[in-house]
């Protein structure tokens, strides 16, 4: 934390997206929480972590406890992070395999995710990513995150009116008001665990 707002310091918060594709929805939610913080919703910081050029994970890669440049670069923006905002797509009723990884590289010893906050989001199809978000939970029971538990974020992206563009950007006004809940949620709760208020 650098910056003070209003006697309270800014947060620094480390968003996440499960998709890897260009106009992934659930990257659109990150953007559009970016654009939050720039507007109307102050104390914190997001940067983007792009998960992308992580290898598989393979233990084979560490070498007398290092780690590849690029992991090791991954793991530091981790640990330099107050909190973290996940944007979690659902594939087959779970976590997509690029969040997975991502989570695991960090998880290497020592842990960088351990006793930080964190909230989830998502856009997907019928539940609005609800069983993928659950799985989430579930693994943060081993990393040690801390989750919001409320509001929860469920998007369907499909039902109709249209929520996103042709690039994955929300669109839709109440899911933008939504998504503000949230990261008031996770600014309350990281001030909190890290005994500020
Ligand atoms: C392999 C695969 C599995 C999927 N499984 C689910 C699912 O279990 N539940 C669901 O709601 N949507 C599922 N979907 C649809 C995704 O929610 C949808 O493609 C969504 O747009 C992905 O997020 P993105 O726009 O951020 O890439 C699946 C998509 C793929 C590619």
């Amino acid at each position: 934390m650098e910056a003070m707002v209003a006697s309270q310091p800014v947060i620094k918060i480390a968003a996440i997206c499960g998709s890897l594709r260009k106009a992934s929805f659930n990257r659109g939610l990150i953007r559009s929480a970016i654009e939050l913080t720039k507007e109307s919703v102050k104390g914190m910081e997001i940067e983007y972590i792009d998960i992308s050029p992580l290898p598989m994970l393979n233990t084979d890669l560490e070498v007398d406890g290092t780690y590849p440049p690029v992991v090791e670069a991954f793991r530091q923006k981790i640990l330099q992070a107050d909190s973290y905002l996940f944007a979690c797509p659902e594939y087959n009723y779970s976590v997509t395999g690029p969040l997975k990884n991502a989570i695991d590289w960090a998880s290497r010893p020592p842990n960088v995710w351990a006793d930080k906050a964190a909230a989830i989001v998502s856009a997907a199809g019928g539940s609005g990513g609800a069983r993928a978000q659950y799985h989430l939970r579930q693994i943060g029971v081993y990393l040690d995150l801390h989750f919001v538990n409320k509001p929860e974020y469920f998007l369907n992206a499909f039902q109709p009116p249209a929520k996103f563009d042709s690039d994955g950007n929300l669109i839709d006004e109440e899911s933008k008001e939504k998504l503000k809940a949230v990261l008031l949620a996770l600014r309350a709760f990281t001030l909190r665990l890290q005994g500020i208020c």
